[in-house]
């Protein structure tokens, strides 16, 4: 499809300066002029956010789910508002909530808590090989330990097409009456797609009722509105630190008729089905208060500003002609573009243009994005929210540098 978008929408939501606007929240930004392009891997933290793990340590630092006294009853009662806070965000209800120490513990969790249990010799599973690895490689190592105990199980691989979403006939197509579970991702981490679940999961719900779905959302929740009931997903998990919170903290959504077929397979203390031994308890609070941020923001304003800025940057270096672009906002429809574009520059190593960067004081990732590629060397930009045209621009002038000393 031909890209004839502008970075220039009608879009009722967006502020321009937003950017500006929210920096000074960041106080990593305060003593230095870093750009920062590299919120896909994580992101900053706001100033609320370190407060709120602070404010922990030094006023009620006490274990949950086990002491009676004050602290314990503070801390309890805080990560459990945390929980509802979360299962608003993201349209769940709040026993549809698990915390976890990030996306890849969830995703194994889901496929070695659901997997084991339900899924059986001729049986089958789709995920896509061509997404992050933590997306589908717990399910990968499911099936071998499956077979290691007997078990055949066949794995059909989804593919991505020209543009970057999902090829949506041929999933379709691959779907049968043995389909256990389908895995799949909300937005690319490398080629910035939003894909198009709203279309697919109804289609997936005519073909095979049963089967089960799960969808990562490590780079959609934060970024845009989500709403799991209406997208009627069985599993779905993200990691908080790409959404301005604390590492090591993460979120399982488990559909609550789903969680019956489960297996608990982690014990000790604790009393939840998945949440066993001591929590990050700081770090579901650093959570909570990302998403008073975010709300504080408003997701539609963050959404409607990462389009502009991504736009806008893609208008800047689809006129360097040495630019090749990934799959994504350079092939897809424009909508659909989003937050992240990847590119490599034809004769000069990726990494080599990380290092010129990195000098001034730029920051992009570099390489394969943790998933398995024989032949992709990019550079990504990722943005968010305190990212501005003015880091772009400097950027954009880096980039045309480094092309004209090649
Ligand atoms: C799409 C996607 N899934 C999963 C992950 C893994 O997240 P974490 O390392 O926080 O577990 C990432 C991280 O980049 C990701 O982009």
């Amino acid at each position: 499809m031909t890209n004839q978008c502008e970075y220039i929408v009608d879009d009722k939501n967006l502020d321009i300066n937003l950017g500006e606007k929210v920096k000074a929240d960041f106080p990593i930004f305060k003593n230095n002029d870093a750009i920062y392009f590299d919120n896909s891997s994580t992101t900053q933290k706001p100033q609320c956010v370190i407060d709120s793990i602070n404010s922990y340590y030094t006023k009620y630092c006490a274990n949950i789910g086990r002491g009676s006294y004050s602290w314990a009853n503070k801390a309890e009662a805080e990560v459990e508002k945390v929980r509802q806070k979360i299962a608003s965000f993201i349209g769940a209800n709040i026993d549809e909530i698990f915390f976890t120490s990030g996306a890849t513990d969830a995703s194994n969790l889901i496929a070695y808590g659901y997997g084991l249990k339900n899924i059986d010799t001729d049986d089958e599973i789709m995920y896509c090989s061509d997404d992050h690895k933590s997306t589908y490689q717990p399910w990968e190592n499911l099936v071998k330990i499956l077979a290691d105990y007997g078990k055949k199980v066949i794995v059909k691989n989804i593919l991505i097409d020209t543009e970057g979403d999902y090829k949506e006939d041929d999933l379709i197509d691959k779907i049968s009456p043995k389909t256990k579970v389908i895995i799949l991702t909300h937005i690319h981490n490398t080629y910035g797609l939003e894909m198009d679940i709203k279309k697919i999961v109804p289609r997936i719900r005519v073909k095979n009722p049963l089967a089960k779905i799960v969808l990562d959302c490590s780079q959609s929740v934060g970024h845009i509105p989500i709403n799991l009931k209406k997208l009627d997903v069985d599993f779905a998990f993200f990691s908080g630190h790409k959404m301005f919170a604390d590492t090591g903290i993460g979120v399982c959504y488990i559909k609550k008729s789903t969680q019956s077929e489960m297996q608990k397979f982690k014990v000790g203390g604790g009393n939840n089905l998945f949440e066993v031994g001591t929590q990050n308890i700081s770090g579901i609070l650093s959570l909570g208060s990302a998403v008073d941020y975010i709300n504080s923001v408003g997701i539609d304003k963050i959404e409607s500003y990462i389009r502009y800025i991504t736009r806008y940057l893609y208008s800047k270096l689809k006129v360097i002609s040495q630019i090749k672009f990934s799959k994504g906002i350079d092939k897809c429809s424009c909508p659909l573009g989003f937050g992240i574009i990847s590119f490599s520059i034809s004769g000069i190593q990726s990494c080599d243009v990380g290092d010129v960067l990195n000098d001034y004081n730029i920051f992009v990732r570099t390489g394969d994005f943790c998933r398995i590629t024989k032949d992709e060397d990019f550079i990504r930009v990722s943005l968010h929210i305190y990212n501005t045209i003015f880091d772009i621009d400097k950027f954009v002038k880096a980039i045309k540098y480094i092309v004209s000393e090649k």
